[in-house]
């Protein structure tokens, strides 16, 4: 990690958690523990707790939690160092000089977005040139797009030549070995090296602070492959990127609008729709959502309108799922073609046929996901005939039940009421019927749990999986023992990380034992855990712990966690097996002589 151990630990001192949080959320105590409205999820009674004495937040209810440095990565969208710079700064403290390979990284960074930058620039002046001009006339004539918008996007001309670029950039002191780094050229087979990108409409991709990650590319025919992107590079990492984001990060709109393709969103940033992005042909992931939560929590998702997009459509949701983002979806009708065929149409085609203010009025009309929802369950029956009717009506029954709130059922089984011409109170009547045998399973699974009491402990985040629940309890102790008192770890003697059975509690015990009698803080962590593990850390930290019979624990702890250890990793490679062994065998040596 760059930024040292010595000045987090100031930093955190200086910045105590419950100031910190109390920044953002309203605080009252109560046991011990602060309580407060969660602000990473919805919710209308406090379960997001903050204890001083142990430095963590943690929402009992979404699972969220961490330290001060987490709460801060989390509230803002923001990295682990910018988080800890932003504390900083409220405290006052000057960021420590950067080592040495961080300065180097940075300064490489720096570099290969120069060199973008000037890729970018000589692609925008061969669009003026001979060389550029069918990538011009692709633009202006084939996508409507006018030399304003053109500038605006920095769209550009790669030439239908192997190395321009390369020469351009060499001419300007750029190394082959640097245009191969920032994928803007190709190692050929007999070692050689070539443009990546030729003879195509040249989009470069520019992050939220207005640097060039990358590119796209489109080809003007029907040649294949239709989009070529920079490959991943240490700036193009296409997950979390959002193509227009530095554009729609200004809009007065309110909410973002997501659509599929690249080109997409420079008409309809040109017809006045200023909020619209793209992924880089990918899915929406947690990286994308992250981003966006940065500027507004409202989404409209627009995606075509065929099999694929109704796909994307629900995979979108369920990544929005576990956020607060309010998600609408906009449905683009089909178009209906001279000769009488239905065809999709994408936000570029429907701009061209019907116009930015049909546009407008459909972004105006876009359902929330509720009502999307029920549609695409009804559009996968025929609710002509009485079979599709019933076969809906089963289907629809568990989405009305899902509702949260009886105001929604009611007002969603009116709508479906009209649809099946049943009663909406019969279909109220199946809900609450299906919601009270939710509820029944519920409790019959948490008396089940309640019986094996390991079994509802398991973490969330699948990568975490306690394989061991036993040896696992164990390990929570003893990490939960050394926050509270750092100087147990006097009797940990020979434990290792590697007796630990979850890898997290393992890496953790490393962790403090280095840091020896001085501990280690939840902030501290915050750097070196993801975000799941330190919401499982901070719920793990926020159970009880009695220091009061600490000694006696942890030597309870200690002998579960090495027999465990012991039948896991076998006595052949093990020391605490080998020794544990010794030992049994010792003793039943002592017994057999005690029985002459
Ligand atoms: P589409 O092929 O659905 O359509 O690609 P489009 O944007 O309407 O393309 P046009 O109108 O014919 O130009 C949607 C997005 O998927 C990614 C690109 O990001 C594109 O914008 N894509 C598509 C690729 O990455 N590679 C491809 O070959 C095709
Ligand atoms: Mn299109």
């Amino acid at each position: 990690m760059a930024i040292p151990q010595s000045f987090l630990d100031e930093l955190t001192a200086r910045c105590p958690i419950e100031e910190v949080v109390a920044d953002y959320v309203t605080l009252t105590a109560k046991g011990g523990n602060l309580w407060g409205l969660c602000p990473f999820h919805a919710e209308k009674t406090p379960s997001f707790s903050v204890s001083p004495d142990k430095h963590i937040f943690h929402c009992f209810g979404c699972g969220k939690g961490g330290g001060v440095i987490r709460f801060v990565m989390e509230m803002e969208s923001l990295s682990f160092p910018e988080a800890v710079r932003k504390l900083a700064a409220r405290a006052g403290l000057e960021m420590p000089e950067e080592d040495q390979e961080a300065q180097r990284r940075r300064a490489h960074r720096r570099r290969l977005l120069e060199l973008n930058r000037a890729a970018a620039r000589f692609y925008y002046e061969t669009l003026k040139t001979p060389q550029g001009a069918p990538m011009l006339r692709y633009a202006q004539e084939k996508r409507r797009l006018t030399p304003a918008y053109i500038k605006r996007f920095g769209l550009g001309a790669a030439p239908d030549a192997w190395d321009s670029l390369i020469h351009a950039m060499a001419a300007q002191g750029y190394e082959k070995g640097e245009l191969l780094e920032a994928g803007l050229a190709v190692a050929g087979k007999n070692g050689g090296v070539y443009d990546k990108f030729r003879n195509r409409l040249m989009l470069p991709v520019i992050d939220a602070a207005g640097d060039i990650l990358g590119f796209t590319s489109r080809v003007m025919d029907d040649s294949a492959p239709k989009y070529l992107n920079t490959p991943e590079t240490a700036l193009f990492k296409k997950r979390g990127i959002l193509y227009g984001i530095n554009f729609a990060k200004l809009t007065k709109r309110g909410f973002l609008l997501l659509v599929e393709g690249n080109l997409d969103v420079i008409t309809l940033h040109q017809a006045g729709i200023d909020n619209a992005v793209a992924t880089m042909g990918t899915a929406l992931t947690i990286d994308h959502a992250r981003l966006i939560g940065r500027y507004t929590h409202d989404l409209v998702l627009c995606y075509d309108n065929d099999a694929a997009g109704v796909e994307a459509t629900q995979r979108a949701m369920t990544v929005l799922r576990d956020t607060d983002f309010n998600v609408r979806v906009l449905q683009l009708p089909r178009r209906r073609t001279e000769s009488g065929e239905l065809v999709k149409q994408d936000p570029d085609d429907f701009i061209k046929f019907q116009g930015p203010a049909a546009f407008e009025r459909l972004l105006a009309g876009s359902e929330d996901q509720t009502v999307y929802r029920l549609e695409v369950v009804a559009g996968k029956h025929d609710l002509t005939s009485n079979e599709g009717k019933v076969a809906y009506f089963k289907d629809i029954i568990p989405v009305l039940a899902g509702l949260p709130s009886a105001v929604e059922r009611e007002i969603y089984a009116a709508r479906v009421a009209k649809e099946v011409d049943i009663s909406k109170e019969s279909i109220l009547h199946e809900v609450e019927r299906h919601r009270k045998g939710q509820v029944r399973q519920a409790r019959r699974k948490e008396e089940r749990a309640a019986l094996t009491p390991t079994a509802n402990i398991q973490p969330k985040d699948r990568a975490l999986r306690y394989e061991n629940p036993r040896s696992a309890r164990a390990e929570e102790g003893v990490i939960r023992l050394l926050f509270l008192d750092p100087t147990l770890l006097k009797l940990c003697g020979d434990l290792t990380p590697e007796s630990f059975s979850v890898p997290l509690w393992g890496r953790l015990f490393g962790l403090i034992r280095d840091r020896g009698d001085e501990g280690i803080s939840p902030a501290a962590l915050d750097g070196e855990l993801t975000a799941g593990e330190s919401d499982w850390l901070a719920r793990m930290l926020q159970e009880p712990q009695s220091l009061a019979e600490g000694r006696q624990a942890m030597a309870d702890y200690m002998e579960i966690i090495r027999a465990e250890a012991a039948k896991r990793l076998g006595p052949a490679e093990d020391p605490v097996a080998d020794l544990l062994a010794i030992q049994a065998k010792g003793k039943q040596k002592l017994e057999r002589e005690d029985m002459k």
